[in-house]
């Protein structure tokens, strides 16, 4: 089948190591199921994937690929959720010490076919498209573990939200904005603030802007980048809820600010296969959908991987099989 996978890691020239050709057709493992991939989204996890940050290189050749929608054995259109516990694991599947992504340790989505266990298959449900679907286990499911469940978010308080048009950002924008949270972007280029101004966005900004006045809480993926800012843009008592790092994890902590104006750092990832079913219900009452700048066939993969490097996105990136 044909699939799109890490052959080689660099974590220098991660692209270099990204192959697009056939590999078999994933192993089937008891209680496990074929999903035929319909649509696939693209995830910074991918590109760290390739740098070998979460995988490992005796584990390769990897499919890439963390989130997917499809058709299962029986006929179902199905959106697949993306983390794999250990079968004796029990509660909250982010917290299982041995717990991994597919693509980390299973064979990813981007392929014609992947295989996962039964439990991770939910309905999609028919007022989504198969590419907007693709795009809520990893990213979207992400964001609405940071505002609603660690963040606790209330409707009314005001958020900044580092970042315009990543994955991650924009579905905190949508998100936030569709739950009454006023939402405030920092964006690195006017076009990117733009794009978050048309998703929800009260307020843009440049990074590292003044703001007119301090946040309730800051979600941020960037690191360190942006970590001096997210600390500063805080009120007394407010909350940072991190859940990436793309730019790096060591910038100075900040640690008197912290104790001082009592703040909290509080760390959040993924999301539980019942907060993705509360996801999937939210955006189909609420009429939000996933913002997605492109859709490629897998055959042209590379082409979204590069513009993702490059920081060329305007929301999610989706990979289709006719
Ligand atoms: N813990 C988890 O479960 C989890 C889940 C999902 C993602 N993540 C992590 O969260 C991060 C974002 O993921 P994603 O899929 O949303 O990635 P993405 O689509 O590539 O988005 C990158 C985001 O980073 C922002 N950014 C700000 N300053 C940046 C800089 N100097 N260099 C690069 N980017 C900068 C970009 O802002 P602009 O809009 O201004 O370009 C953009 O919004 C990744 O590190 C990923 O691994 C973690």
């Amino acid at each position: 089948m044909l699939a799109v996978y890490a052959a080689a890691i660099d974590r220098d020239d991660p692209l270099s190591g990204l192959r697009i050709d056939d590999r078999p057709d994933p192993t089937v493992l008891d209680g496990w199921t074929t999903v035929t991939v319909k649509a696939a989204s693209l995830n910074h996890h991918d590109l760290w994937s390739l740098r070998g940050v979460g995988l490992r290189e005796d584990r390769l050749p990897m499919i890439l690929g963390c989130d997917a929608t499809g058709v299962d054995e029986e006929g179902n259109e199905v959106i697949v959720h993306s983390i794999i516990n250990d079968p004796s694991w029990h509660g909250d599947e982010t917290l299982d010490p041995r717990r991994s992504l597919l693509s980390e340790r299973y064979q990813g989505t981007f392929a014609d076919k992947v295989a996962v266990p039964r439990w991770n298959l939910l309905p999609k449900p028919a007022e989504l498209s198969f590419e907007q679907a693709s795009c809520l286990p990893t990213a979207w499911l992400t964001a609405y573990r940071m505002l609603f469940t660690r963040g606790a978010v209330p409707p009314g308080a005001t958020i900044l939200v580092q970042g315009a048009t990543g994955g991650v950002a924009t579905a905190l924008t949508v998100l936030g904005s569709a739950a009454g949270i006023r939402v405030w972007v920092t964006g690195r280029s006017e076009e990117k603030r733009a794009q978050a101004l048309e998703l929800g966005a009260d307020q843009v900004f440049e990074p590292a802007a003044r703001l007119p006045e301090r946040v309730d809480a800051v979600m941020d993926t960037t690191g360190q980048a942006t970590w001096a800012h997210s600390v500063r843009a805080l009120k007394p008592g407010g909350k940072i809820v991190i859940s990436g790092a793309t730019t790096g994890d060591a910038p100075p902590a900040e640690l008197t600010r912290i104790f001082f104006l009592q703040l909290s750092v509080i760390g959040s990832t993924m999301g539980t296969r019942e907060e993705l079913e509360r996801l999937i219900r939210f955006c189909v009452d609420k009429g939000v959908r996933p913002a997605i700048s492109t859709t490629l066939p897998l055959s042209d993969a590379r082409q979204g991987f590069e513009a993702m490097l490059r920081g060329e996105t305007a929301g999610k990136i989706v990979f289709t099989n006719s």
